[in-house]
């Protein structure tokens, strides 16, 4: 018997679990409005799936935590701190490896060393503490993604490359001179989680090379890109997920990388150079702010953890399975009626909220309010990607330039969740879908003005003519409510063109 690889099961069993919280419906808008219709603001016992993020939100394996037992924790020297550091040189092949408690203090460590005032980085797509922390080096951060991204619905299957002539342009042109870093994220986060090619990589690294600019990657998730390009580019069909990570790797002048994510643990992350001054700066900053430079802010448990970690994550069994399952859950939501960009990656799927809230413009953030309608619908946490987080707005908090998008991300967590939750998910989502006209817009009451969607408060606007109340059949009142509803198909979303949003038109 051959069994679907689409259906082949995770290369693990369960041993230890943790109860999830049902609150009744009444709790869960109660709870929202005291969070300021923020779901950053929410407690863990009042969520039942959380989707916000897949950055330190993993479960750790029986030989993780049998490594860190026997964590060392030393102050200077620590041998976990060797174990970590042997094994992350050999991935990614860089002589000066930093530890530091997560990505963004890399990213802040890196930059202030790096870049000046007044010069830019540029991105394939910035992440948003990446994007402040160049903004708080006195730099300008630039996003140059690729064409193909803008289109959400098609299958192009490296949508997370960066624009290579867009690039080239800069470069060659006034701004050239002060371009100061060049900086790929794989996968792209901000956009869908699509990955970027090595053929990408390799010219952008070919171009930076050519221009003296120095280019990074901020890998977090590494191994998922490098599955991805075993799966889509054709040359590397025949490559483990580790090797064409250490190519991806080589083909840079370093990285930095939050470990949160495929390294598989709770904390952690490193900065990864080839020039010693470079790195002897960065080691005073790590000194002086982080840590001492064999530990970065991390116990020894953590490196232990860690360590082991990045062997599991580059398991080709457990990255098929991942992508899988990714893969059946966007079938599933797609089948409910909603849109998410295509093709799946691995660790998220984002929704298309502009197109299955046409009745909010931008101004009535359609991604943010389906966020807080899986809130209270389901007890199902996740963030906006829209124009809530990437809208320009004035003093008074409007907003004067939407999002391109209008997109909400589903994040899943690493061996957390199982194939029922995501049923469930699917389920809630196509209880919206039946009447999404319900689902009301949001305002913003107060915001700050760096970082907003962390800690902006806002309120439901006042409902749009002609909609019916906001009160919707709550379906996580109980686990077993009869209330979700599969049997029944949603009607098809409308795939109107709309003025403010590239994102609602399909080829
Ligand atoms: N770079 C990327 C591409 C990220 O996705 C993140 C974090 C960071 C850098 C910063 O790393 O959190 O360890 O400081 N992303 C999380 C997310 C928070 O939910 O996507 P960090």
């Amino acid at each position: 018997m051959s069994v679907d690889p689409m259906r082949m099961p995770p290369p693990y069993r369960i041993k230890v679990v943790e109860p999830i919280p049902f609150l009744t419906a009444e709790q869960r808008q109660q709870a929202l409005a005291d969070a300021g219709y923020n779901p950053f603001n929410l407690r863990a016992d009042q969520i039942t799936v959380d989707l916000l993020s897949d950055s330190g939100t993993g479960a750790t394996s029986a030989a993780q935590e049998a490594a860190a037992a026997v964590g060392d924790e030393t102050y200077a020297g620590a041998r976990s701190w060797f174990r970590f550091r042997d094994e992350v040189s050999d991935l990614t092949g860089y002589p000066f490896i930093l530890p530091v408690h997560q990505g963004r203090a890399g990213e802040r460590i890196l930059f202030s060393s790096l870049l000046k005032p007044g010069q830019i980085c540029i991105s394939n797509t910035h992440f948003d503490t990446t994007h402040a922390n160049v903004v708080l080096a006195g730099a300008e951060a630039r996003d140059l993604p690729c064409p193909q991204a803008a289109d959400l619905d098609s299958d192009e299957p490296f949508k997370g490359n960066i624009d290579l002539d867009a690039l080239e342009e800069v470069l060659k042109g006034p701004d050239g001179k002060r371009v100061g870093l060049v900086l790929m994220t794989i996968t792209n986060n901000g956009l869908g989680a699509q990955p970027a090619s090595i053929a990408n990589i390799a010219a952008t690294s070919e171009l930076c090379r050519r221009h003296g600019v120095p280019f990074f990657l901020d890998a977090a998730r590494f191994a998922e890109n490098a599955w991805l390009v075993s799966q889509r580019e054709p040359d590397f069909r025949d490559w483990t997920p580790r090797q064409i990570a250490t190519h991806a790797f080589g083909l840079a002048d370093g990285c930095v990388v939050s470990l949160k994510k495929d390294g598989m643990s709770p904390v952690g992350g490193f900065i990864g150079l080839r020039d010693e001054n470079l790195h002897t700066v960065c080691e005073a900053n790590l000194i002086a702010t982080e840590g001492f430079s064999t530990y970065g802010g991390l116990s020894g448990r953590d490196l232990e953890r860690l360590a082991q970690g990045l062997r599991e994550v580059v398991d080709p069994a457990y990255l098929s399975t991942r992508a899988a399952s990714t893969a059946r859950l966007a079938q599933m939501i797609n089948d409910a009626g909603v849109d998410t960009v295509q093709p799946p990656g691995i660790h998220a799927l984002y929704l298309n909220a502009g197109r299955l809230l046409p009745h909010l413009s931008p101004h009535e953030f359609p991604g943010h309010s389906l966020v807080c309608q899986l809130y209270l619908e389901g007890g199902i946490r996740c963030a906006e990607l829209g124009s809530l987080y990437l809208g320009q707005m004035d003093n008074e908090h409007r907003l004067v330039t939407p999002a391109p998008f209008e997109l909400v991300r589903l994040a899943i967590p690493r061996r957390v969740y199982t194939e029922d939750h995501f049923v469930y998910v699917a389920a809630v989502l196509a209880h919206i879908a039946k009447d999404p006209s319900r689902v009301p817009g949001h305002r913003i009451v107060s915001a700050p003005n760096l970082l907003r969607h962390f800690k902006v408060r806002l309120e439901p606007a006042p409902p749009v003519t002609g909609a019916s109340p906001v009160a919707a059949a709550p379906v996580a009142d109980a686990a077993a409510d009869s209330a979700v509803d599969t049997a029944e198909p949603a009607k098809p979303q409308a795939k109107k063109g709309f003025l403010w949003s590239r994102a609602n038109r399909k080829a």
